[in-house]
């Protein structure tokens, strides 16, 4: 190969995400022939092995995580062909030599730091000594991007130091879904929707991500992160800069993430009087009902007998600008709620004055807008009750997205990794979004650390402590499934 070949160099390249995610995302983009020829794929790690090693660890991990129809044998080992393993410990500086190529064929890298965040400090520095850094080079950087502000803004100097802005590729898998980026077709092709799309037309926002799965084998890290760190800080934002920002005037990357980072900057700060009243903290315990019994958090492996971490959280925000004066967004995140369910619920208000006799079936509209596991866009309206009264009643007009295209729908991972290919920011986080982000849930951090209270306990298999949905019947609303 010569040169204007692209080189993807994974740091953690026989982890956890190397092997369930990013190598089968990557194997659904050659099966689709979205990887240009010449392009090598190398895994980095700190066993002494061999290639053919890597190959028969990966050969072994990672076709369980394709889709079983997309699986082929054949094509499957012509993508192993395209990979190759370094063994490289990423904080020795002597270990990257092994990366440097002979001077007629210097790729271009992309370098995926799919390891400890803590780790990515010392990467960048090492790449940087060892001359693997040129202006065609990318950084992918996954989360969790720190712990909190203070290092959240340490690892974007450190890497700042050896690549710019525009290199640096800040990865929130949910921008890659094909329903969170359809959001923005819907709020921003639809006429209909903008001139309602605010305050007092709108009276809430309620954005959930419910997860069946419990923490699994990832106690080692989740146990030091909770749920407020590891969906809502990332995630859940993300969501709610989607659908609350302005239009941005073109797709740009900037020009998106200049909106999306003035959402971030008008979140109403919490003070501590907001975190004990508008913050509810969870942690599941052991389910004893019928069906498949579940082991409570401080039963599972790894995780310390008397761990307060969170493994759910609901609170409410407020965004203060003209838009959303007093539209309150409700959001929730748990491990081992009641079903897997992602969804944006956008409450519209009442009618300000009724003609209709009987109100009992009359209702505000809604928007359902349901993003896992399945595609959908529904409009909660009225119609008329059959008969002889003029009764409202409400009814579901239903957008199924996932049969309205036969088009393919690429996997978060695969869309992201192509983006990053290409050279597309968009769907990223910038520097100053980020750090925006954790300056907004710093100080719900520390109120729950100075009010020092356990999270309240919640049967796994349902939909979190009692406590969260009082949150929202204070103000005379209900989380979705109880409405
Ligand atoms: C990850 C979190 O970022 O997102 C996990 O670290 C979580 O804890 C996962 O399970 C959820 O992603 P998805 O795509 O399955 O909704």
């Amino acid at each position: 190969p010569g040169p204007g070949t692209l080189d993807i160099v994974i740091f953690g390249g026989s982890g956890d995400l190397a092997f369930r995610k990013l190598l089968p995302a990557l194997y659904m983009a050659f099966l689709h022939e979205r990887l240009e020829p010449g392009t090598r794929i190398l895994g980095l790690g700190r066993q002494g092995w061999s290639r053919a090693d890597y190959l028969a660890f990966i050969d072994s991990h990672s076709p369980a995580f394709i889709a079983p129809g997309a699986f082929s044998a054949p094509v499957w080992q012509r993508f192993l062909g395209i990979l190759d393993y370094r063994c490289v410990d990423a904080t020795q500086a002597a270990d990257y030599a092994v990366l440097r190529e002979p001077a007629d064929r210097v790729p271009q890298r992309v370098f995926y730091l799919a390891t400890a965040p803590s780790l990515f400090s010392q990467i960048g520095a090492h790449l940087d000594a060892a001359g693997l850094i040129d202006a065609r080079s990318r950084v992918v950087l996954e989360k969790p991007l720190g712990t909190d502000l203070a290092s959240a803004r340490a690892i974007n100097a450190d890497i700042g130091r050896h690549f710019r802005e525009e290199q640096v590729y800040r990865i929130d898998h949910y921008l890659g879904k094909e329903t969170v980026q359809n959001l923005m077709v819907l709020r921003f092709g639809n006429a209909i929707f903008e001139p309602l799309w605010r305050a007092p037309y709108i009276r809430s926002v309620q954005i959930t991500v419910a997860e069946s799965v419990g923490v699994g084998s990832r106690a080692g890290f989740y146990d030091g992160a909770g749920a407020l760190r590891d969906m809502v800080q990332n995630h859940l934002l993300q969501l709610l800069c989607i659908v609350a920002m302005e239009p941005p005037i073109s797709l740009n990357p900037d020009d998106v993430r200049d909106e999306k980072l003035r959402v971030l900057r008008s979140l109403r700060r919490m003070e501590l009087a907001d975190v004990r009243r508008d913050t509810v903290r969870g942690q599941y315990t052991a389910s004893l009902g019928e069906g498949p019994s579940m082991r409570g958090y401080r039963e599972e492996e790894n995780v310390p007998p008397d761990s307060r971490t969170e493994t759910f959280v609901a609170l409410k925000a407020h965004i203060n600008n003209a838009r959303w004066a007093h539209v309150p967004f409700f959001l929730r995140t748990g491990k081992r709620m009641q079903t897997r369910r992602s969804e944006i619920i956008v409450d519209f208000t009442g009618q300000p004055f009724s003609i209709f006799p009987n109100q009992s079936g009359g209702r505000p509209n809604r928007l359902i807008i349901s993003l896992q596991p399945e595609e959908s866009i529904q409009l909660e309206m009225m119609v008329k009750e059959p008969g002889s009264g003029m009764v409202p009643r409400p009814v579901k007009l239903e957008l199924d997205l996932q049969s309205a295209s036969d088009k393919r729908r690429a996997e978060a991972y695969e869309r992201l990794l192509m983006d990053v290919i290409k050279g597309r920011l968009t769907h990223f986080m910038r520097r100053d979004e980020l750090e925006a982000a954790w300056t907004w849930v710093e100080p719900i951090l520390d109120g729950w650390k100075l009010l020092g209270e356990r999270p309240r306990d919640y049967r796994a298999g349902t939909w979190g402590p009692a406590a969260s949905s009082a949150l929202m019947a204070r103000e005379d609303l209900a989380w979705f499934e109880e409405s």
